[in-house]
């Protein structure tokens, strides 16, 4: 089984070989919580997150070492289960330097990076307020959910009284690769997605594309990240209906390989200007496809890191399945993504897609050993 470390100069669970499953909570802030008590919440989550990792109980005493009298410190469920590659990221909403009113609650209003503004609507948007947004936010991503939704179980459980659980998604597959020593997935629409995606292996591109450099600013968030999350609900049964042929006009790649239309194989980089069938002017990979879309050569070179997973969640009362793609993107500056999902107005996917919840949120940097996540902050 897998081990990542928690610590470290940059959060775990970014660059990490994305894990096969996924529980991702949103936290509002309770009114009542004081600027010491989000620091001791924030403290006891890095120390909790360091021992989870590691596949040991929340505290010392955990499930069952301590008082018979006391509810356990740790719920339980993990225990004789490897870490199973967990981790646990965090990060900081624009709701929580800035609040409704405009209040500054905990003193960091000041520090807010400039960058980090609640994502603007986008076209063919489906928002949905309850799926949306939030102070605080955990992604915990592991090999087995039983030890994801641990994780989430028992920070919620620490922040009892201070922070209220305000949304949270669950995703059973993971629909990008980050690393070149991993198999690209496939996502729902049964196309496989992640194939250009940024991997760790990639020199210096995380730094270019991923990680705030400290020239960036703020101070605070050196070796941080942004954090781009959308629920994208995906009509599958109208997809289903979709001829192979116009499915793969759509992306712009075959759906065996993951090809380019334009020629190759998976890895091969696709040529825009490949013309398609004789006697046409058109090229051969539709001028409003996903891939030329989403392209770096059609968004001055911008990538993002993809890490989103699968979803399920039942059926609607049409007898359509509830599924989508919950859409992670990590970034250096949000408008690495905000810049992708404009030009994406034309997308011939969204016929078949809608975005139904959205949120962004300042990943700061990883914690020196025994300190905090946040501490840069505050
Ligand atoms: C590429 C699927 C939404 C950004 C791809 C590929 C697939 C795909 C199959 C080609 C393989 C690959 O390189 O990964 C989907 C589906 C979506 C979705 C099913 C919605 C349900 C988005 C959104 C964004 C995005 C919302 C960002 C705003 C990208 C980027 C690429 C890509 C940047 C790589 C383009 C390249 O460099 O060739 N997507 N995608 N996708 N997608 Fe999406």
């Amino acid at each position: 089984t897998t081990t990542y470390p928690f610590f470290g100069a940059h959060q775990a669970g970014i660059v990490t070989p994305a894990q096969d499953r996924l529980h991702f909570a949103s936290f509002d802030v309770s009114p009542e919580t004081t600027r010491d008590e989000l620091v001791d919440l924030l403290t006891k989550w890095s120390y909790a997150a360091s021992r989870m990792t590691q596949g040991l109980d929340v505290s010392a005493s955990g499930a069952v070492g301590g008082s018979p009298f006391a509810p356990p410190d740790d719920t339980g469920e993990a225990l004789g289960l490897p870490p199973s590659g967990l981790t646990i990221t965090f990060g900081f909403g624009p709701s929580l330097f800035t609040d409704d009113s405009g209040t500054d609650r905990f003193g960091i209003a000041a520090q807010k990076p400039p960058l980090l503004e609640p994502l603007p609507r986008f076209s063919g948007d489906a928002i949905e307020a309850a799926r949306s947004g939030g102070d605080l936010c955990v992604q915990a991503c592991a090999d087995d959910p039983q030890v994801a939704v641990h994780a989430i179980r028992n920070l919620t459980r620490l922040g009892f009284g201070r922070i209220v659980l305000r949304w949270s998604q669950l995703g059973f597959g993971r629909t990008s690769s980050t690393s070149t020593t991993q198999q690209t997935p496939r996502n729902l629409f049964g196309f496989k997605d992640g194939t250009a995606n940024i991997k760790a292996e990639e020199a210096g591109v995380a730094d270019e594309q991923v990680w705030v450099q400290a020239a960036d600013g703020p101070a605070w968030m050196a070796g941080g990240s942004y954090l781009a999350a959308r629920r994208i609900r995906m009509l599958i049964e109208s997809w289903d209906r979709v001829s192979l042929g116009e499915q793969q006009n759509i992306f712009g790649r075959n759906k065996g390989e993951g090809a380019p239309l334009s020629g190759g194989t998976e890895f091969t980089e696709p040529n825009f200007t490949a013309p398609g069938a004789e006697g046409g002017d058109e090229p051969v990979i539709d001028m409003k496809a996903h891939v030329r879309l989403a392209h770096p050569d059609n968004n001055a070179g911008s990538r993002m890191l993809r890490r989103g997973y699968n979803y399920v969640e039942g059926n609607d009362d049409l007898g359509r399945l509830d599924a989508g793609l919950f859409f992670l993107a990590y970034v250096r500056d949000p408008d690495q993504f905000i810049a992708v999902q404009h030009a994406l107005a034309t997308d011939l996917l969204n016929e078949y897609i809608r975005h139904v919840g959205t949120g962004i949120w300042a990943i700061p940097p990883g914690a020196a050993e025994g300190g905090y996540v946040g501490q840069t902050l505050f």
